[in-house]
């Protein structure tokens, strides 16, 4: 088996959560993407917290759906996670609220998807506060920025970032989303950048995220 697949097979169960408090920054998006992608390799269940409930319905138009559980408060998510074996994806959706804490608590690996505009900056300040806190308590948890949404040529937004976040408990990912049409219409379709055009510049950054977050798990 490949030796990465197994490395993340061994962490079992194990909790990915798209977070960020600033709204509009491609959680949703990212976990559509991702969460069908990683279900094809591992036993996965999907939880929205996205008030929109954009992956629930994107999920619903799927021909094959992925698991996916409702819950309601702290106490049931407690049981699920208690009780289950495999990969959960959360989409936590841009808010604060004492659930969305208890989520960020119960997350392995959270992952940020961001850019470097005036908005997103700011609205990273306040969420690190808070992730920071968390990872007082949960110190074997990992938190990586993404960067998504940016020019094709953009370079110095992951360079950005990268200092910016250096010497802190943050993390970013190598590989950059990029801005593509592709990802606008995932909802609509049922289908992830991947299914949709497999050889597109969109498909390849997807697989390339994904294999980054089995590799850093
Ligand atoms: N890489 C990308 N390329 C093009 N469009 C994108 C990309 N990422 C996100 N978008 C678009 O940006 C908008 C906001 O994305 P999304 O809904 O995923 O954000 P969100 O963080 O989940 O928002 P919310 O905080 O409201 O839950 C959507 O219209 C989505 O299609
Ligand atoms: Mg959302």
């Amino acid at each position: 088996m490949n030796k990465l697949l197994e490395k993340l097979l061994n962490k079992l169960p194990f909790v990915i959560v798209f977070a960020h408090q600033k709204g509009g920054s491609g959680k949703s998006t990212i976990c559509m993407n991702v969460s069908t992608e990683l279900s094809k390799q591992f036993t996965t269940t999907f939880i929205d917290f996205d008030k929109l409930q954009q992956m629930t319905k994107y999920n619903n138009n799927r021909e094959e759906p992925i698991n996916s559980v409702v819950i309601k408060d702290e106490r049931k998510l407690e049981q699920f996670l208690r009780n289950d074996k495999g990969l959960t994806v959360i989409d936590l959706g841009g808010y604060d609220s004492d659930l969305s804490r208890v989520v960020l608590l119960l997350a392995d690996m959270i992952i940020i998807p961001m850019s470097d505009s005036d908005n997103d900056i700011d609205g990273f300040r306040e969420f690190s506060h808070l992730i920071e806190k968390t990872f007082k308590i949960r110190t074997d948890s990992k938190a990586f920025i993404l960067v998504n949404r940016v020019h094709h040529a953009d370079k110095s937004t992951h360079r950005g970032l990268t200092k910016y976040v250096e010497n802190t408990i943050f993390n970013v990912f190598d590989t950059v989303v990029r801005d593509n049409k592709l990802h606008t219409r995932l909802l609509s379709t049922g289908k992830n950048v991947v299914e949709k055009q497999f050889f597109s510049k969109p498909s390849k950054e997807i697989q390339s995220l994904v294999q980054e977050i089995i590799e850093k798990a």
